[in-house]
């Protein structure tokens, strides 16, 4: 009987003899197929990222090079590779083929439709993995995406460019943000942002790890708010192999930069990094490599950061586009020290940081106030927001605290029970139902209104209803004021006044 291993080290032999061989520089011999990651010997001129080919129409992507042998992840199918077979080099970089008629598509990593329509045509080949723009092409984030959340909005506003994180425990909302921010485009694609100067976004909704029925239900729900016109889905779902789950992000970012070439502005969607990186361990685990902390190899952090690096803003020279990216991250326990959660914190811009207390309490979306911050979103904000945000993140912050000292004692000072008064109504204010962004216009005079004590004689448990009942009312009799606050200006002292005037009126009908 023939030893496996004998031919195996026959061919090695026959291989390292040939080696200068540049035919054999571009063949290799699998060595070993474990769950999809195959080791293979030879192909000493491979490269990272590399597509390569097995027999029968299989490919892999070159994930690993060692200096007599490379790890290769198969793309889908080839359970029947087995130690012996040839792979051979294609010298392309794993790619994607992208054209507009991917918008309202739902596909796979690797391009290929998952919606069950039509084949899509061929466009253009993005590589999935590119080296994200230098700081000479790039200018600092200075335009607002608006995500239609008023929390968001007011306190941590999202630049153009910019790289958000979303974090908390299971359950709390985090794709919630997502879909509504994509939703929220709805108003700025339509009518290509004539009346706010702000353009239309291209969105990227990457589902990672998530379970098919959940992936379909938010597809159904984007469709039902007309958003999928403007979006792709990349989907590569807990069910499908951990290659394919690994190669969805970069997918996305490849999606995002053909766009971004033609100076559009784009937002992607990591939902969620935490699956991604389980993913990444898997294959490492098979790969044999060392693992480091909570079993993760130690690129786990390079992983996420040459994903997260392509977000960016390019100035005018460079076309002007923009890709910003929300990536998600799920905790254990509200943990956000774990290694997955610093690791992509330190890599953002700052974080949406939701919180089960919060959430269970009734505060949604379950924002914390305290431990969320958006780094760069300032210079993003208009000026028309900026104006009545201002002062309310501090009067938050201190309801917070006045909230939790005043549980000891029933004697409080006047000054201290109407700032919780106001607090209250202030938290109320913030609260948020799913699949509702609302216009800035609308946003602003929900802030300004409570801020500046209007609400203050409204019962709090009213306050929803109040809100409501308000934004109809200015849209009926208010058309002017609204397209006035939509260009963005600081509100003049007329604007202030009509303002004035539309809740003081409103609150005359409300019953
Ligand atoms: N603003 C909101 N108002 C009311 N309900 C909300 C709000 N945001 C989210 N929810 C509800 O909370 C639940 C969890 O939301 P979602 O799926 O977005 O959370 P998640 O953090 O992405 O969860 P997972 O960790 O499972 O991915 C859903 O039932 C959703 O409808
Ligand atoms: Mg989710």
């Amino acid at each position: 009987m023939i030893n496996s291993e004998d031919i195996l080290q026959q061919l090695e032999k026959k291989l390292s003899s040939l080696s200068s061989d540049p035919k054999v520089q571009n063949i290799g011999v699998v060595e070993r197929n474990t769950d999809g990651v195959i080791r293979a010997s030879g192909l000493s001129r491979a490269t990272m990222g590399e597509r390569v080919e097995f027999d029968g129409n299989t490919s892999g992507v070159i994930l690993d090079l060692d200096e007599d042998s490379v790890s290769i992840i198969l793309l889908g199918g080839g359970d029947e590779i087995k130690e012996g077979d040839l792979v051979k080099r294609t010298g392309e970089m794993l790619s994607i083929s992208v054209s507009e008629d991917l918008l309202g598509r739902v596909i796979g990593p690797l391009g290929d439709p998952q919606d069950g329509r039509t084949r899509i045509k061929k466009g253009k080949q993005m590589p999935l993995e590119k080296i994200a723009a230098g700081v000479v092409e790039r200018e600092p984030v200075n335009t607002p995406i608006k995500t239609g959340i008023k929390a968001i909005d007011a306190m941590f506003p999202i630049g153009r460019g910019q790289r958000e994180l979303i974090i908390g425990d299971r359950g709390l909302g985090k794709t919630a943000i997502a879909i509504d921010t994509i939703i929220n485009q709805k108003s700025y694609n339509k009518n290509k942002g004539k009346s706010t100067g702000l353009r239309p976004v291209v969105c990227i909704y990457v589902a990672i790890g998530q379970k098919r029925s959940n992936i379909t239900r938010i597809i159904g729900k984007l469709e039902e708010n007309e958003a999928m016109e403007y979006t792709i889905v990349v989907s590569a779902s807990a069910s499908d192999p951990a290659a394919l789950q690994y190669l969805a992000p970069y997918s996305g970012a490849a999606i995002a930069e053909y766009f971004l070439e033609k100076g559009q502005d784009v937002l992607v969607v990591y939902d969620d990094l935490t699956k991604h990186a389980w993913a990444y361990r898997q294959i490492s685990l098979v790969l044999k490599r060392p693992a480091g902390r909570e079993a993760y190899p130690g690129d786990v952090f390079y992983l996420h950061s040459r994903l997260l690096e392509r977000a960016v803003k390019l100035n005018a020279k460079n076309g002007g586009g923009s890709i910003t990216a929300l990536p998600v991250i799920e905790t254990q326990a509200n943990d956000i020290s774990a290694y997955i959660p610093t690791n992509v914190i330190s890599i953002t811009d700052g974080q949406i940081y939701l919180q089960s207390d919060l959430f269970n309490g009734g505060v949604r979306p379950a924002i914390n106030i305290g431990t969320s911050v958006s780094r760069v979103g300032g210079s993003a904000q208009t000026s028309a927001m900026k104006s009545v945000s201002g002062k309310m993140k501090l009067e938050l912050a201190q309801f917070a605290e006045l909230a939790a000292f005043s549980q000891f004692g029933s004697d409080l000072d006047p000054a201290t029970a109407s700032a919780l008064e106001r607090g209250k109504r202030t938290q109320e204010i913030l609260k948020q139902g799913q699949y509702q962004p609302l216009p800035e216009p609308l946003e602003i005079l929900s802030i300004w209104a409570v801020t500046n004590g209007h609400l203050d004689d409204i019962p709090v448990d009213r306050i929803g209803k109040f809100e409501k009942e308000y934004h109809q009312y200015i849209t009926r009799n208010y058309s002017k004021l609204i397209s006035i606050l939509s260009a963005g200006e600081k509100p003049s002292e007329t604007v202030l006044k009509e303002m004035e005037k539309s809740v003081t009126g409103f609150k005359k009908v409300f019953k």
